[in-house]
């Protein structure tokens, strides 16, 4: 089934992610899409497999695994429903990293064991209604006074941002050159409890509509100091750094979301008669399932090499894009194999493909789009040619 080869605590939390997925996932995504609901049992689930600390060290009670065990993990999740996936991702990836990389002794005590824990959801505010690709040119101020900093602005496009207990934000510190300060950014961690911190916008989305994705206004939110992360100034590099690891869980989610579309078509096909047979028969229809497999199994093998290299300490920014990109465009290429080989039935909700298909642009878009990730290709090739 896979080229890539497992330790046997890779093939367990696989095994374990696999049974998990299809036992309580897959039979409620299509109704938990239908009604935009985001689901707090299946989040409670996943905590208590620990899915909610895979990469926090035991010692702040997470489970420690490696990037590929969580990558796996994370592929049979997305298998069973793209909006539990894309909730493990942003919070295990971005916030608890962010926390666990650049956080203090203090800020990792508070923060971390409950996050390990599935207690307090992790969300991620870079995005700004003005400011999407062009993450350098946000304009959420941040103003020290006394013991506090002072922040005002609009966060946009925030995962799950109405169910988190920690965001993690970043704001201008300095706003000396407003346009490119890349160094005048500084990140915080933000509380729902804070005064100031209001969400308003939910957006109606085309796909993962059980994950909720809010605006988040800051108006005069008071800050205590001890909530600024790291160094001030630091931000941007915190985020864009921390968005090589982010983009591997998004390219692992996009292999779910394609892998669930092919498998759908693999039973359609051994199913639907036309012309007397199984359409599976028609060479028309294996040419596709064959392609559709190939870059399945192409993006999977570049995502776990990718992750294999961050395991031994490389940088990774140029693979993460690629195994992103490579990932997330599969999804839509697969996707859209899956519907049209359902024909009629694809296009309507009987089947989950439509939805396979909906939730897959998705991935082509946030934590960079796939313009941003040849951006990044191609700068860090050229670099590393020049080098
Ligand atoms: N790792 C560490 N540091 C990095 C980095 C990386 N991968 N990439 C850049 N940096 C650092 C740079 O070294 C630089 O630091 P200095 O100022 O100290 O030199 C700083 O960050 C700024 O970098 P650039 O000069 O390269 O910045 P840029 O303005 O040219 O932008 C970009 C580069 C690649 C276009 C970047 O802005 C980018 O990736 N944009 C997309 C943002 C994105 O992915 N947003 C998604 C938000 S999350 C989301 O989707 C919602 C959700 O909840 C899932």
């Amino acid at each position: 089934m896979s080229l890539i080869q497992l330790t046997d605590t890779q093939r367990d939390i696989q095994q374990l992610a696999r049974d998990y997925a299809q036992r309580e996932l897959v039979a409620l995504a299509g109704e938990r899409d239908r009604e935009s609901r985001f689901d707090r049992v299946m989040i409670t689930q996943m905590a208590e497999m620990g899915f909610l600390g895979m990469l926090i060290p035991e010692q702040y009670d997470g489970l420690g695994l490696d990037a590929q065990s969580y990558l796996l993990a994370l592929e049979e999740i997305a298998v069973g429903d793209a909006t539990a996936a894309v909730t493990l991702s942003v919070h295990n990836s971005l916030p608890t990293q962010m926390i666990l990389n650049f956080g203090n002794d203090a800020q990792r005590a508070q923060f971390l064991p409950p996050m390990a824990r599935g207690e307090l959801l992790g969300a991620f505010a870079l995005s700004e209604p003005e400011a999407g690709s062009d993450a350098a040119s946000l304009r959420t101020q941040a103003i020290r006074d006394g013991d506090s900093w002072v922040l005002n602005g609009t966060k946009a496009w925030v995962s799950h941002g109405n169910e988190a207990g920690v965001i993690l934000c970043m704001a201008r510190t300095d706003s000396s050159d407003a346009r490119k300060g890349t160094k005048g950014i500084s990140t915080f961690i933000l509380t729902p409890d804070l005064p100031g911190f209001h969400l308003t916008k939910k957006e109606n989305k085309m796909g993962l509509r059980a994950s909720p994705t809010l605006q988040i206004v800051l108006d005069n939110c008071r800050v205590p100091a001890d909530r600024l992360l790291g160094d001030e100034g630091k931000g941007l590099t915190y985020a864009l750094g921390s968005l090589d690891h982010g983009r591997l869980g998004i390219a692992a989610q996009a292999i779910g979301i394609a892998r669930a579309a092919l498998e759908a078509s693999i039973k359609y096909v051994g199913e639907r008669k036309q012309f007397g047979k199984n359409i599976g028969e028609f060479q028309a229809i294996q040419f596709k399932i064959a392609d559709m497999a190939t870059r399945i199994t192409a993006s999977r093998t570049l995502l776990h090499a990718a992750a294999a290299a961050k395991e031994r300490g490389e940088k990774i920014t140029r693979f993460s894009s690629m195994a992103k990109l490579f990932a997330t465009e599969t999804a839509m290429w697969v996707t859209t194999q899956a519907v049209q080989i359902h024909g009629g039935y694809g296009y309507v909700t009987d089947y989950p493909v439509e939805r396979h298909m909906r939730d897959a642009k998705v991935t082509e878009i946030y934590e960079g789009t796939s313009e941003i990730q040849r951006i990044v290709i191609s700068r860090e090739t050229l670099a590393a040619a020049a080098a």
